[in-house]
């Protein structure tokens, strides 16, 4: 970020870099297509012969763009509902506390339900997140993240359907934030340090 000197006052100048501080890719967007198709196929797969209605869950806001190709590769009936939670209390405590911001429109009781995140680090918010789901008495959830940063793990969480393991790095892109930014870059990169 750069300063200038302006009729006498300092302006903060924002850098326009929508790279900036990206220091590689991990996924490029062809290889995030790829296994986005790949993950349809499967989801499309467990689900096909299931009675039960469809509800695919998106976490916001990290999971929209993912969650938004995802869909268009599960090729049976569905329906989308959008959640957003807050996770509060310190980042080390295992019973970090959860707090709905907007919840479901639709009634999960007796229906599958696929729950599609991100990312799950230490996985404390997640396990919170399907126990309140839990508690509505879906038929059953699953849960489907785009990575997975196992080495992070702090709590136990069952995922079903996962795109990409990776190491305990900080990534942005598709979805992925730094202070709300970077959500639009099409690719998955690593975080190097930042220069403001
Ligand atoms: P946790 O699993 O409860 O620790 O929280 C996971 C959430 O932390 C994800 O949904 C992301 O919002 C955020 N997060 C964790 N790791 C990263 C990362 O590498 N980049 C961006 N956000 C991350
Ligand atoms: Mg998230």
């Amino acid at each position: 970020m750069s300063i200038q000197i302006f009729g006498g006052f300092f302006i903060k100048m924002e850098n326009k870099n929508w790279e900036k501080g990206i220091e590689k890719v991990l996924f490029s967007e062809n290889q995030i297509k790829d296994r986005v198709i790949e993950l349809g196929e499967e989801i499309t797969k467990f689900y096909k012969d299931k009675e039960e209605e469809l509800i695919v869950v998106c976490l916001l806001k990290g999971s929209v763009l993912f969650f938004s190709d995802l869909c268009r590769e599960i090729k049976i009936p569905m329906k989308m509902d959008f959640m957003t939670v807050s996770s509060y209390g310190n980042e080390f405590e295992t019973s970090r506390e959860v707090k709905i911001v907007k919840d479901l429109d639709e009634v999960i009781m007796g229906k599958n339900v696929l729950v599609i995140e991100d990312i799950i680090d230490s996985g404390l918010t997640l396990k919170r997140v399907l126990k309140i789901l839990g508690n509505r008495g879906p038929k059953s959830i699953s849960l489907c993240t785009l990575l997975n940063k196992e080495a992070r793990r702090e709590a136990d969480v069952d995922v079903q359907f996962v795109g990409f393991n990776i190491a305990d790095e900080f990534v942005l892109g598709y979805g992925l934030d730094f202070k709300q930014e970077y959500r639009n870059l099409p690719y998955i990169g690593v975080m190097g340090p930042i220069s403001e």
